[in-house]
Protein backbone atom coordinates (compact mmCIF):
# COMPACT_ATOMS: atom_id res chain seq x y z
CA UNK A 1 0.00 0.00 0.00
CA UNK A 2 1.93 3.22 -1.11
CA UNK A 3 0.88 6.60 1.37
CA UNK A 4 1.11 10.14 0.25
CA UNK A 5 2.58 12.17 2.21
CA UNK A 6 2.51 15.69 2.66
CA UNK A 7 4.49 18.21 4.84
CA UNK A 8 3.53 21.23 6.64
CA UNK A 9 6.23 23.77 7.71
CA UNK A 10 9.55 23.22 5.35
CA UNK A 11 11.85 23.76 7.97
CA UNK A 12 14.66 22.31 9.92
CA UNK A 13 13.17 19.27 10.89
CA UNK A 14 10.89 18.96 7.75
CA UNK A 15 14.53 18.33 6.36
CA UNK A 16 15.31 15.39 8.46
CA UNK A 17 12.32 13.84 7.94
CA UNK A 18 12.39 14.11 4.14
CA UNK A 19 15.26 12.60 4.10
CA UNK A 20 14.19 9.48 6.31
CA UNK A 21 11.04 8.94 4.28
CA UNK A 22 12.72 8.44 1.23
CA UNK A 23 14.24 4.77 3.42
CA UNK A 24 10.67 3.78 3.46
CA UNK A 25 9.63 1.62 0.30
CA UNK A 26 5.99 2.82 0.32
CA UNK A 27 6.16 5.99 1.10
CA UNK A 28 5.62 8.79 -1.45
CA UNK A 29 6.19 12.37 -0.52
CA UNK A 30 3.70 13.80 -2.36
CA UNK A 31 3.20 17.73 -1.48
CA UNK A 32 4.89 20.18 0.82
CA UNK A 33 2.41 22.96 2.07
CA UNK A 34 4.28 26.59 3.60
CA UNK A 35 2.83 29.86 4.16
CA UNK A 36 5.22 31.27 1.57
CA UNK A 37 5.29 29.90 -1.46
CA UNK A 38 8.80 30.45 -2.46
CA UNK A 39 9.46 28.80 0.28
CA UNK A 40 7.16 25.90 -0.70
CA UNK A 41 8.57 25.54 -3.95
CA UNK A 42 12.67 25.77 -2.95
CA UNK A 43 11.50 22.69 -0.36
CA UNK A 44 9.86 20.97 -3.21
CA UNK A 45 13.38 21.50 -5.75
CA UNK A 46 15.30 19.94 -3.33
CA UNK A 47 13.41 16.90 -2.48
CA UNK A 48 11.49 16.09 -5.95
CA UNK A 49 8.10 16.76 -4.40
CA UNK A 50 5.30 17.28 -7.22
CA UNK A 51 2.97 19.75 -5.33
CA UNK A 52 4.11 22.76 -3.46
CA UNK A 53 1.22 24.70 -1.74
CA UNK A 54 1.50 28.25 -0.54
CA UNK A 55 -0.47 27.55 2.12
CA UNK A 56 -1.74 25.11 4.77
CA UNK A 57 -5.32 25.32 3.66
CA UNK A 58 -4.65 24.26 -0.01
CA UNK A 59 -1.93 21.68 1.25
CA UNK A 60 -4.97 20.64 3.25
CA UNK A 61 -7.21 20.78 0.55
CA UNK A 62 -5.25 18.26 -2.02
CA UNK A 63 -6.77 15.24 -2.84
CA UNK A 64 -3.78 13.62 -3.61
CA UNK A 65 -2.36 13.10 0.12
CA UNK A 66 -2.90 10.94 2.43
CA UNK A 67 -1.39 11.86 5.72
CA UNK A 68 0.25 15.06 6.52
CA UNK A 69 3.55 15.44 8.94
CA UNK A 70 2.74 18.64 10.60
CA UNK A 71 6.41 20.28 11.51
CA UNK A 72 5.30 23.45 12.49
CA UNK A 73 6.34 25.08 15.98
CA UNK A 74 4.09 23.77 19.03
CA UNK A 75 2.20 26.85 18.94
CA UNK A 76 0.66 26.05 16.08
CA UNK A 77 0.10 22.23 16.18
CA UNK A 78 -3.31 22.29 17.25
CA UNK A 79 -4.21 25.01 14.40
CA UNK A 80 -2.90 23.00 11.82
CA UNK A 81 -3.56 19.51 12.85
CA UNK A 82 -7.39 20.61 13.54
CA UNK A 83 -7.25 21.91 9.60
CA UNK A 84 -5.71 18.74 8.53
CA UNK A 85 -7.84 16.88 10.28
CA UNK A 86 -11.07 18.39 8.76
CA UNK A 87 -9.86 17.94 5.53
CA UNK A 88 -9.97 14.03 6.14
CA UNK A 89 -6.20 13.66 6.60
CA UNK A 90 -4.23 11.46 8.38
CA UNK A 91 -1.91 13.55 10.78
CA UNK A 92 1.69 12.72 12.63
CA UNK A 93 1.98 15.85 14.09
CA UNK A 94 5.74 16.66 15.92
CA UNK A 95 6.44 16.74 19.08
CA UNK A 96 5.53 18.36 22.08
CA UNK A 97 2.13 17.59 20.95
CA UNK A 98 0.73 20.56 21.62
CA UNK A 99 1.12 23.66 23.94
CA UNK A 100 -1.04 22.30 26.76
CA UNK A 101 -3.36 19.14 27.56
CA UNK A 102 -6.55 21.30 26.76
CA UNK A 103 -5.09 21.79 23.06
CA UNK A 104 -4.15 18.34 23.11
CA UNK A 105 -7.60 16.43 24.09
CA UNK A 106 -9.34 18.82 21.14
CA UNK A 107 -7.03 17.64 18.90
CA UNK A 108 -7.42 13.59 19.29
CA UNK A 109 -11.34 14.35 19.98
CA UNK A 110 -11.03 15.85 16.75
CA UNK A 111 -9.59 12.75 15.07
CA UNK A 112 -11.72 10.49 16.92
CA UNK A 113 -14.67 12.42 15.62
CA UNK A 114 -13.37 12.33 12.10
CA UNK A 115 -12.22 9.12 11.79
CA UNK A 116 -8.57 9.62 10.97
CA UNK A 117 -5.07 8.55 12.14
CA UNK A 118 -3.85 10.87 14.64
CA UNK A 119 -0.32 10.43 16.63
CA UNK A 120 2.17 12.62 18.33
CA UNK A 121 6.04 12.14 16.27
CA UNK A 122 7.49 10.45 19.46
CA UNK A 123 10.24 8.84 17.64
CA UNK A 124 12.09 7.76 19.96
CA UNK A 125 9.45 5.12 20.93
CA UNK A 126 10.09 3.46 17.68
CA UNK A 127 13.73 3.57 17.81
CA UNK A 128 15.55 0.06 18.22
CA UNK A 129 17.17 0.90 21.76
CA UNK A 130 13.73 2.35 22.92
CA UNK A 131 12.13 -1.57 21.39
CA UNK A 132 14.91 -2.84 23.38
CA UNK A 133 14.98 -1.38 26.62
CA UNK A 134 10.70 -2.21 27.17
CA UNK A 135 12.11 -5.84 25.83
CA UNK A 136 14.42 -5.65 28.65
CA UNK A 137 12.14 -3.92 31.44
CA UNK A 138 9.37 -7.04 30.15
CA UNK A 139 12.30 -9.40 31.30
CA UNK A 140 12.82 -7.62 34.73
CA UNK A 141 16.51 -7.60 33.29
CA UNK A 142 17.18 -4.72 36.13
CA UNK A 143 14.30 -6.30 38.74
CA UNK A 144 11.72 -3.76 40.21
CA UNK A 145 12.55 -0.19 38.27
CA UNK A 146 12.13 2.22 41.69
CA UNK A 147 13.95 5.61 40.09
CA UNK A 148 14.56 7.38 36.78
CA UNK A 149 17.01 9.90 35.96
CA UNK A 150 16.69 11.78 32.23
CA UNK A 151 18.07 15.39 31.51
CA UNK A 152 18.31 16.85 27.93
CA UNK A 153 19.38 20.90 27.69
CA UNK A 154 22.08 22.13 25.93
CA UNK A 155 23.52 26.10 25.98
CA UNK A 156 21.50 27.41 22.81
CA UNK A 157 22.65 30.60 20.99
CA UNK A 158 20.88 33.53 22.43
CA UNK A 159 18.95 34.17 19.37
CA UNK A 160 15.54 35.92 20.31
CA UNK A 161 14.66 35.44 16.66
CA UNK A 162 14.86 31.81 17.37
CA UNK A 163 11.69 29.92 18.67
CA UNK A 164 13.84 28.31 21.47
CA UNK A 165 13.48 31.62 23.21
CA UNK A 166 10.18 32.70 22.09
CA UNK A 167 6.68 31.65 24.21
CA UNK A 168 4.45 32.41 21.15
CA UNK A 169 6.24 29.68 19.72
CA UNK A 170 6.21 27.41 22.63
CA UNK A 171 9.89 28.07 23.01
CA UNK A 172 11.86 26.98 26.06
CA UNK A 173 13.48 24.16 27.29
CA UNK A 174 10.23 22.18 29.21
CA UNK A 175 8.55 21.94 25.78
CA UNK A 176 10.78 21.08 23.31
CA UNK A 177 13.78 18.81 25.00
CA UNK A 178 12.16 18.26 28.56
CA UNK A 179 9.20 16.36 26.79
CA UNK A 180 11.89 13.71 26.16
CA UNK A 181 13.12 12.83 29.78
CA UNK A 182 9.15 13.20 30.68
CA UNK A 183 8.39 10.48 28.11
CA UNK A 184 11.18 7.89 29.24
CA UNK A 185 9.89 8.74 32.72
CA UNK A 186 6.32 7.82 32.03
CA UNK A 187 7.26 4.90 29.57
CA UNK A 188 9.19 3.10 32.39
CA UNK A 189 6.66 4.36 35.40
CA UNK A 190 3.12 5.35 34.16
CA UNK A 191 1.70 8.68 34.94
CA UNK A 192 3.27 10.28 38.03
CA UNK A 193 0.59 10.64 41.39
CA UNK A 194 2.99 14.32 42.15
CA UNK A 195 4.98 16.54 41.03
CA UNK A 196 7.51 18.80 42.50
CA UNK A 197 8.89 21.18 40.03
CA UNK A 198 11.37 24.58 40.21
CA UNK A 199 12.68 26.49 37.10
CA UNK A 200 13.95 29.82 36.04
CA UNK A 201 12.04 31.57 33.45
CA UNK A 202 13.68 33.92 31.70
CA UNK A 203 13.91 37.61 30.42
CA UNK A 204 12.45 36.34 26.90
CA UNK A 205 9.46 34.48 28.88
CA UNK A 206 10.77 30.94 28.19
CA UNK A 207 11.95 28.24 30.75
CA UNK A 208 16.12 28.40 30.18
CA UNK A 209 16.19 25.88 33.09
CA UNK A 210 13.90 23.08 34.89
CA UNK A 211 13.90 20.23 36.71
CA UNK A 212 11.32 18.31 38.50
CA UNK A 213 10.31 14.89 40.48
CA UNK A 214 7.84 13.03 39.54
CA UNK A 215 6.46 10.57 42.34
CA UNK A 216 4.33 7.50 41.97
CA UNK A 217 2.10 5.74 44.70
CA UNK A 218 4.42 2.63 45.69
CA UNK A 219 7.81 5.23 46.17
CA UNK A 220 9.07 5.35 42.49
CA UNK A 221 10.72 8.56 41.63
CA UNK A 222 11.40 9.87 38.27
CA UNK A 223 14.13 12.82 38.23
CA UNK A 224 13.60 15.00 34.92
CA UNK A 225 15.77 18.34 33.86
CA UNK A 226 14.99 20.06 30.70
CA UNK A 227 17.44 23.47 29.91
CA UNK A 228 18.18 26.02 26.87
CA UNK A 229 21.08 27.75 28.44
CA UNK A 230 22.60 24.98 30.27
CA UNK A 231 25.02 21.75 29.14
CA UNK A 232 23.47 18.90 30.80
CA UNK A 233 24.63 15.35 30.27
CA UNK A 234 21.11 14.75 27.37
CA UNK A 235 21.57 10.82 29.71
CA UNK A 236 19.45 8.83 31.20
CA UNK A 237 19.75 6.19 33.91
CA UNK A 238 16.53 3.53 35.38
CA UNK A 239 17.56 1.97 38.47
CA UNK A 240 16.01 -1.22 39.65
CA UNK A 241 16.46 -3.66 42.51
CA UNK A 242 18.81 -5.73 40.33
CA UNK A 243 20.71 -3.11 38.42
CA UNK A 244 20.67 -0.06 35.89
CA UNK A 245 20.15 0.54 32.44
CA UNK A 246 22.02 2.95 31.07
CA UNK A 247 21.35 5.44 28.04
CA UNK A 248 23.94 7.33 27.02
CA UNK A 249 23.73 10.55 25.24
CA UNK A 250 21.55 11.43 23.14
CA UNK A 251 19.16 9.80 25.51
CA UNK A 252 15.97 10.29 23.23
CA UNK A 253 17.66 8.58 20.57
CA UNK A 254 21.37 6.57 22.06
CA UNK A 255 23.18 4.40 19.80
CA UNK A 256 23.25 1.51 22.76
CA UNK A 257 21.76 0.65 26.09
CA UNK A 258 24.00 -0.83 28.81
CA UNK A 259 22.51 -2.83 31.49
CA UNK A 260 25.01 -2.87 35.06
CA UNK A 261 24.68 -5.37 37.37
CA UNK A 262 27.23 -6.12 40.41
CA UNK A 263 30.17 -7.57 38.48
CA UNK A 264 28.39 -7.44 34.97
CA UNK A 265 28.20 -5.22 32.35
CA UNK A 266 26.43 -5.81 29.14
CA UNK A 267 26.41 -3.33 25.95
CA UNK A 268 23.30 -3.73 23.67
CA UNK A 269 24.49 -1.79 20.41
CA UNK A 270 21.11 -0.62 18.66
CA UNK A 271 22.29 1.10 15.57
CA UNK A 272 20.36 2.33 12.65
CA UNK A 273 20.12 4.11 8.68
CA UNK A 274 19.21 7.37 8.13
CA UNK A 275 18.30 9.79 11.28
CA UNK A 276 15.79 7.92 13.00
CA UNK A 277 12.40 9.32 11.87
CA UNK A 278 11.44 6.73 9.32
CA UNK A 279 10.47 3.71 12.13
CA UNK A 280 7.49 6.71 13.59
CA UNK A 281 7.01 6.69 9.32
CA UNK A 282 6.45 2.95 9.43
CA UNK A 283 3.99 2.73 12.52
CA UNK A 284 2.04 4.98 10.23
CA UNK A 285 2.08 3.15 7.61
CA UNK A 286 0.80 -0.04 9.47
CA UNK A 287 -2.00 1.40 11.24
CA UNK A 288 -3.23 2.83 8.46
CA UNK A 289 -3.04 -0.78 6.70
CA UNK A 290 -4.82 -2.39 9.50
CA UNK A 291 -7.49 0.04 9.80
CA UNK A 292 -6.27 1.70 13.22
CA UNK A 293 -6.77 5.68 14.45
CA UNK A 294 -3.80 5.31 17.36
CA UNK A 295 -0.65 3.73 17.66
CA UNK A 296 -0.76 1.24 20.71
CA UNK A 297 2.87 2.40 21.12
CA UNK A 298 2.37 5.93 21.24
CA UNK A 299 -1.28 5.99 21.93
CA UNK A 300 -3.64 9.03 22.97
CA UNK A 301 -4.01 8.50 26.45
CA UNK A 302 -0.32 8.73 27.02
CA UNK A 303 0.56 11.61 24.92
CA UNK A 304 -2.31 13.47 27.18
CA UNK A 305 -0.97 12.23 29.83
CA UNK A 306 2.44 13.74 29.43
CA UNK A 307 0.77 16.69 28.34
CA UNK A 308 -0.78 16.52 31.84
CA UNK A 309 2.86 16.20 33.48
CA UNK A 310 4.34 19.30 31.68
CA UNK A 311 1.06 21.56 32.53
CA UNK A 312 1.68 21.05 36.20
CA UNK A 313 5.19 21.76 35.64
CA UNK A 314 4.51 24.47 33.82
CA UNK A 315 2.36 25.55 36.64
CA UNK A 316 4.66 24.97 39.25
CA UNK A 317 7.55 27.45 37.59
CA UNK A 318 5.13 29.98 36.49
CA UNK A 319 5.80 29.33 32.49
CA UNK A 320 2.64 30.69 30.65
CA UNK A 321 2.78 30.83 26.86
CA UNK A 322 0.37 33.72 25.34
CA UNK A 323 -2.80 32.77 24.00
CA UNK A 324 -2.58 29.01 25.14
N1 LIG B 1 11.62 14.97 16.32
C1 LIG B 1 12.70 15.70 16.40
O1 LIG B 1 13.82 15.19 16.47
C2 LIG B 1 12.58 17.20 16.34
C3 LIG B 1 13.72 18.00 16.15
C4 LIG B 1 13.54 19.38 16.03
C5 LIG B 1 12.29 19.93 16.14
N2 LIG B 1 11.21 19.12 16.35
C6 LIG B 1 9.86 19.70 16.43
O2 LIG B 1 9.47 20.04 15.11
C7 LIG B 1 8.71 21.24 15.11
C8 LIG B 1 9.38 22.24 14.15
O3 LIG B 1 10.67 22.51 14.62
P1 LIG B 1 11.80 23.10 13.62
O4 LIG B 1 13.08 23.08 14.37
O5 LIG B 1 11.72 22.43 12.30
O6 LIG B 1 11.29 24.61 13.49
P2 LIG B 1 11.62 25.63 12.30
O7 LIG B 1 12.93 25.31 11.68
O8 LIG B 1 11.39 26.98 12.88
O9 LIG B 1 10.50 25.31 11.22
C9 LIG B 1 9.15 25.41 11.50
C10 LIG B 1 8.39 25.68 10.22
O10 LIG B 1 7.03 25.91 10.58
C11 LIG B 1 6.48 26.90 9.75
N3 LIG B 1 5.71 27.83 10.60
C12 LIG B 1 4.39 27.85 10.71
N4 LIG B 1 3.99 28.76 11.59
C13 LIG B 1 5.10 29.37 12.04
C14 LIG B 1 5.36 30.41 12.95
N5 LIG B 1 4.35 31.05 13.59
N6 LIG B 1 6.62 30.77 13.18
C15 LIG B 1 7.63 30.14 12.57
N7 LIG B 1 7.46 29.12 11.68
C16 LIG B 1 6.20 28.76 11.42
C17 LIG B 1 7.61 27.57 9.01
O11 LIG B 1 7.42 27.28 7.65
P3 LIG B 1 6.65 28.28 6.66
O12 LIG B 1 6.69 29.64 7.28
O13 LIG B 1 7.46 28.17 5.41
O14 LIG B 1 5.26 27.75 6.54
C18 LIG B 1 8.88 26.92 9.50
O15 LIG B 1 9.74 26.56 8.46
C19 LIG B 1 8.65 21.72 16.55
O16 LIG B 1 7.43 21.31 17.12
C20 LIG B 1 9.81 20.98 17.23
O17 LIG B 1 9.57 20.72 18.61
C21 LIG B 1 11.34 17.78 16.44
Amino acid sequence: MTVRWGIAGPGAMAVGFANDLALVDDAVLAAVGSRSIERARAFADRYGVPAAHGSYEDLAADPTIDVVYVATPQSSHERDTLLFIEAGKHVLCEKPFALNATQGRRMVEAARARGVFLMEAMWSRFLPPYRKLVELLGDQAIGEVRLVEADFGFVMPRDPEHRHWDPWRGGGGLLDLGVYPAQLASLVLGPPSTVAAAGYVGPTGVDEQVAAVLGHPEGQLAIVKAAIATNLTCTARIAGTLGTIELPALMHCPGSLTVARPGQRDVFETPWAGGGWHFQVLEVHQRLAAGELESPTMPHAETLSIMETLDTIREQIGLQFPGA
